[in-house]
């Protein structure tokens, strides 16, 4: 039977068996040390070679390596492994690597063509928990509020919002496009009258851009609900559900400040501001915005450095800057619309979405697309929908924030962009 290295406290004097990867390995001339771990820590065995038939070719293991080992646990003051050692009996081995290929500190892209290996870093198996703890919190949250988790397809039949960053597949002699949003099938599961629903899924973007911030395949974090009116109740709803989530984060403080040398943020600050008060903030700075622009990269990045709040909502962004399926308020210009901007990075687009046909379909001519074009999209409206609204956030950029990393792509498992497809 298994045991787990964070059993061992209470196994001193007994024999048992563990399942283990091997971190280092020393050979001397009676003697072999293993450094080895599995997922609960790490445990120092001692290997009598006058005991153990196979320790010639447990002395040949490279990092990496797995096995089996028996023995008897035992106390040892001077061992790092909580005062603790296995006094080896017998080692199956499961399976030897191979020299790895690169090292914490090769280069970005020389990891990833070895992100196989990459993963096995400690980095790499923090930010991967860490992934899966913030998720699961925001599950947790929407769970909470009565929300259906929905799975929407990823082939369509057209581009799912501008045609521009659409990636075409060949589909049995015509064509097919990979989802670049879920926008349409969220709203028709509002439509359907689900009245909260969530979807975490790839999201395709053929950017051809080599930014930090972007991934041609990236993790969404798309809600939408029923009755709401107001662009606040969206961004109060996404407060929460990140408040929570984070909260949720506690555990992995330590660890993260060990491992990234970082404070991990898990009780963020938080601050609403229009657009306009955006721009008049920037302007203070000497970045001057004009009426129908939105905040550019590095404008997000400076609001962030002068108000150091970590959550900036910030809402009504121009009708020139937001698509026909917001919400318009035609007297100001403005759409209920916002962007939440994370640590000086935009995570989220959001709005209250138009659900009357009529004015829906005369937003659509304005913005010069055609009704025939997302003829379906209207279809959500034409059988009677509640109002309704909803955000998409980018897991890999919260995630790229709270550790501090270089790239969205360090926060992805194995990331997608212009130059790479493989592994
Ligand atoms: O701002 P975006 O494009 O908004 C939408 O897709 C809307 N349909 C969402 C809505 O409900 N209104 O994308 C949402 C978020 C961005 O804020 C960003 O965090 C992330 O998705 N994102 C990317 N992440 C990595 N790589 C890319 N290329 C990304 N493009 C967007
Ligand atoms: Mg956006």
């Amino acid at each position: 039977m298994r045991t787990l290295v964070r059993e061992l406290k209470e196994k001193v004097g007994q024999e048992v068996t563990l399942y283990l990867t091997l971190e280092v390995l020393r050979d001397q001339k009676h003697l072999q040390f293993i450094l080895g771990h599995d997922k609960s820590g790490t445990i120092q065995l001692v290997i009598p070679k006058s005991k153990v038939q196979n320790h010639e070719e447990i002395g040949q293991l490279l990092t990496g390596s797995t096995f089996i080992a028996q023995g008897l646990i035992v106390e040892a003051k001077q061992s790092k492994t909580f005062g603790l050692e296995m006094q080896v009996e017998r080692i199956e081995i499961m399976s030897k690597s191979q020299a790895w290929p690169i090292t914490e500190e090769s280069s970005i892209d020389l990891r990833f063509d070895y992100r196989v290996v990459d993963l096995k870093s400690a980095k790499s198996q923090l930010m991967l928990k860490l992934r899966s703890a913030f998720e699961a919190g925001c599950r947790e949250y929407l769970y909470s509020k009565e929300m259906t988790e929905i799975h929407t397809p990823k082939l369509m039949g057209t581009a799912s919002e501008s045609g521009s960053q659409v990636f075409r597949v060949e589909y049995f002699g015509s064509y097919a496009y990979l989802a670049q949003s879920n926008q349409f099938f969220k709203e028709a599961a509002v439509a359907s009258g689900l009245e909260g629903v969530f979807e975490i899924a790839p999201v395709f973007r053929a950017e051809a851009s080599h930014s930090t911030r972007h991934l041609t395949e990236f993790t969404g974090l798309d809600v939408e609900f029923a009755w709401c009116f107001e662009v606040h109740e969206v961004m109060k709803l996404e407060e929460e559900m990140l408040i929570h989530a984070l909260s949720k984060l506690e555990p992995f403080v330590e660890k993260v400040k060990e491992i990234y040398g970082i404070e991990l943020t898990t009780k963020p600050t938080v601050r609403y501001l229009s657009l306009d008060e955006a721009k008049d903030i920037l302007k203070e700075k000497g970045f001057k915005l004009g009426k129908t622009q939105d905040l550019p990269d590095e404008g997000e990045r400076i609001l962030y450095e002068i108000l150091g709040t970590d959550l900036i909502f910030v809402h009504d962004y121009p009708i020139a800057k937001r698509p026909f399926y917001h919400m318009w308020d035609r007297e100001n210009g403005t759409t209920k619309s916002f962007d939440l901007i994370f640590k000086g990075i935009e995570i989220t687009s959001g709005a209250i979405r138009e659900h009357r046909l009529d004015v829906v379909s005369q937003q659509t001519l304005e913005k010069g697309v055609s009704l025939e074009s997302v003829s379906y999209y209207l279809d959500n409206f034409k059988y009677g929908c509640a109002p309704h609204g909803g955000f998409g956030l980018g897991i890999e950029r919260v995630i790229a924030k709270l550790l501090g990393l270089s790239s969205v792509k360090e926060a992805s498992f194995m990331p997608r962009d212009p130059d790479r497809l493989t592994p």
